[in-house]
C-alpha cells in the first residue's frame, strides 16, 4: 500500500464481516485495504469458532456412530479408538485450508492485506502496529469497523480461564486429553456443541444452565425441551435453573460451586475440565474510539443506525462488535450491505430472515419467530408439525429423532417461523429462510414438489399440516 494516496475503504478486522466487506468493496471498484492483527484471516469463525468446532463435531459424531450405531446397520468394527492428535490435525487442516483461501481471494480481488493492529488517529487516519514490527499509517475515505467479539469473562472474576483446566471455547477445541469429567457452564450454543464433542469422545459431561431451558436465545421452547431430552439420552447431564457462583482449582481437579437460580441450595461439582460458555462480548480495545467520538452502548457494542453508520461520519460498523445476533452469516450479510452503501448508497439485510443452527446431532435450526414471541405480541397463528419418525428417508437412515414445526399467520397463512430439530436441519433451514425472504405461505411450500425419498419431504409435510393436513402422519 502506498502510504500517501487514501484508500476508498479501509476495513478493520478480517473475520467473516470484515473480509467479506473488503472483497465486496474491491469488487465494486473501491481501492480497499483490510487490517487484521491475528496473523491469519477469517476471524473468530475460521480460526477458533465455526470451522474448528464443526470439524470436531463431524469427526466425533463419526466416532460415536462407529462405536454405538454401526452394529445395528450390519457394519461390524472392532477396537474403534480415538487418535486425538490426528483429530486435531484434521481440524487444523480445515482451518488453514480456509484461512489461506481468503488470502488468495484477497489477491484475486486486489484487496491490500495489512497485518497488524489498527487504531484511529483521526476519523480518516489509522495507525497500524505491524505484526512484523514497526508501524505504519493509512489514510481512508471510509472505514468499516469489523473487530468482532471475544469470550466474555465470568462475571466478577469468580472464575479465571487458564485455557487448560478452565477453558473457554478456544481451549475446548484444543484439549490434549479427553477429560473424565467435564462441567460446562452455560447451556447455550457453545456449551451444547462442545459439550457434545467431548461427551461423544468419552467425557462425562454436566451442563449447568441458569435458565429453565437450553439452547440460548431465540430457540422455540417446545424444540428446546425435545432437544434436551435427546441430548440427555446421549448421556449429557443437565442442571437447569442453576447458577454457577465460582470455581476453584485443587489437586488437579476443579470444584464448581453452584446454587439454585432463585437462591438457596448450594452444591459443588467436581471436574477435570470446566468449559466457561456464558456468552461473548464485543472487541473495541485499543481502537481509540473515544478520541474520534465513536459511541458504544452499555454492553460495549458500537452504536450504528440502519445503514451501519456509527456516530462519526465516514465510519461504519458491522458484525459481532455491533447489535444483533453474533453469527458469521449475519456478519457476512452486513459486510456486503455496508460495502454497497459505500459505493452505491443502498444495501439490505433482512434481520427477520437470519437462520440459527446448532450443529449437534440431531441438528437444531430455526428462522423467524418462536411461538412464545408471537404469543407475547398477541399474534394469531397456526402450527403445522411433522415428525421425522414418519419420514421415509429418516426411517431408511435409522435416524428418526426430531420434527419440523411451521408457524404461520392465522389470517394470511404467511410463514412466520420454522423450527427444525432433526438430521440435516442446518441445510434444510435454507428453504425456510428463502420462504420467509419471499413472503411465502405454507400453501406455497405444500404445493411444491420435494424429491422422494428425502428428509425435505418432512419440511413439505409440516407445511401441509399447517395449511390443511399431511399425508403421512
Ligand atoms: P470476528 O470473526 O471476531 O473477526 C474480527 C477480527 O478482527 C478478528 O480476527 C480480530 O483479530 C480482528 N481485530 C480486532 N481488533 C482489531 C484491531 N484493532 N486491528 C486489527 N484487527 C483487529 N457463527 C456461526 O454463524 N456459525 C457457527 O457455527 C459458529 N460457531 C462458533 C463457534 C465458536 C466456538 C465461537 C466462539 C463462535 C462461533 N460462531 C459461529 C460465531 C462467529 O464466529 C462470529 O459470529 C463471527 O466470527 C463474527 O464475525 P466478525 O467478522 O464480526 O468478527
Ligand atoms: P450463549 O449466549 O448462547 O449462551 C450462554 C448461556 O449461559 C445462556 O443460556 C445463559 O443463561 C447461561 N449462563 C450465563 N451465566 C451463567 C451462570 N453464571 N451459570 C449458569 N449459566 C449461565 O453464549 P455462548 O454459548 O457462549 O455462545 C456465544 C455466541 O457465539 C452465541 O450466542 C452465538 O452467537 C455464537 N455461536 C454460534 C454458534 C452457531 O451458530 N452454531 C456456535 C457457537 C457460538
Amino acid at each position: 500500500a502506498s502510504g500517501s494516496e487514501p484508500y476508498d475503504a479501509v476495513i478493520i478486522g478480517g473475520g467473516p464481516g470484515g473480509y467479506v466487506a473488503a472483497i465486496k468493496a474491491a469488487q465494486l471498484g473501491l481501492r480497499t485495504a483490510c487490517i487484521e492483527k491475528r496473523g491469519s484471516l477469517g476471524g473468530t469463525c475460521l480460526n477458533v469458532g465455526c470451522i474448528p468446532s464443526k470439524s470436531l463435531l463431524n469427526n466425533s459424531h463419526l466416532f460415536h456412530q462407529a462405536q454405538h450405531d454401526f452394529a445395528k446397520r450390519g457394519i461390524e468394527v472392532s477396537d474403534v479408538k480415538i487418535n486425538l492428535d490426528q483429530l486435531m490435525k484434521a481440524k487444523e487442516q480445515s482451518v488453514t485450508g480456509l484461512t489461506k483461501g481468503i488470502e488468495i481471494l484477497f489477491k484475486q480481488n486486489k484487496v491490500d492485506y495489512i497485518k497488524g493492529k489498527a487504531s484511529f488517529v483521526s476519523p480518516t487516519r489509522i495507525a497500524v502496529e505491524l505484526l512484523e514490527g514497526g508501524s505504519t499509517e493509512v489514510e481512508a475515505k471510509n472505514v468499516v469497523i469489523a473487530t468482532g467479539s471475544e469470550v466474555a469473562p465470568f462475571p466478577g472474576g469468580a472464575i479465571q480461564i487458564d485455557e487448560e483446566q478452565i477453558v473457554s471455547s478456544t481451549g475446548a477445541i484444543a484439549l490434549n486429553k479427553v477429560p473424565e469429567k467435564m462441567v460446562v457452564i452455560g447451556g447455550g450454543v457453545i456449551g451444547l456443541e462442545l459439550g457434545s464433542v467431548w461427551s461423544r469422545l468419552g467425557a462425562e459431561v454436566t451442563v449447568v444452565e441458569f435458565l429453565g431451558g437450553i439452547g440460548g436465545a431465540g430457540i422455540d421452547e417446545e424444540i428446546a425441551k425435545q432437544f434436551q431430552r435427546i441430548l440427555s439420552k446421549q448421556g449429557i447431564k443437565f442442571l437447569l435453573n442453576t447458577k454457577v457462583l465460582g470455581a476453584d482449582k485443587q489437586d488437579g481437579k476443579v470444584y464448581v460451586k453452584t446454587e439454585a437460580a432463585k437462591g438457596g441450595k448450594e452444591n459443588t461439582l467436581e471436574a477435570d475440565v470446566v468449559l466457561v460458555s456464558v456468552g461473548r462480548r464485543p472487541v473495541t480495545e485499543g481502537l481509540n474510539l473515544e478520541n474520534v467520538g465513536v459511541e458504544v452502548d452499555s454492553k460495549g457494542r458500537i452504536v450504528i443506525d440502519d445503514q451501519f453508520n456509527t456516530t462519526v461520519q465516514g465510519i461504519k460498523c458491522i458484525g459481532d462488535v455491533t447489535f444483533g445476533p453474533m453469527l458469521a452469516h449475519k456478519a457476512e450479510e452486513e459486510g456486503i450491505a455496508a460495502a454497497e452503501y459505500l459505493k452505491i448508497g443502498h444495501g439490505h439485510v433482512n434481520y427477520n430472515a437470519i437462520p440459527s443452527v446448532v450443529y449437534t446431532h440431531p441438528e437444531v435450526a430455526w428462522v423467524g419467530k418462536t411461538e412464545q414471541e408471537l404469543k407475547a405480541a398477541g399474534v394469531q397463528y397456526k402450527i403445522g408439525k411433522f415428525p421425522f419418525a414418519a419420514n421415509s428417508r429418516a426411517k431408511t437412515n435409522l435416524d428418526t429423532e426430531g420434527q419440523v414445526k411451521f408457524i404461520t399467520e392465522k389470517e394470511t397463512d404467511r410463514i412466520l417461523g420454522v423450527h427444525i430439530i432433526g438430521p440435516n436441519a442446518g441445510e434444510m433451514i435454507g428453504e425456510a429462510v428463502l420462504a420467509i425472504e419471499y413472503g411465502a405461505s405454507s400453501e406455497d411450500i405444500a404445493r411444491t414438489s420435494h424429491a422422494h425419498p428425502t428428509l425435505s419431504e418432512a419440511f413439505k409435510e409440516a407445511a401441509m399440516s399447517a395449511y390443511e393436513k399431511p399425508i403421512h402422519f
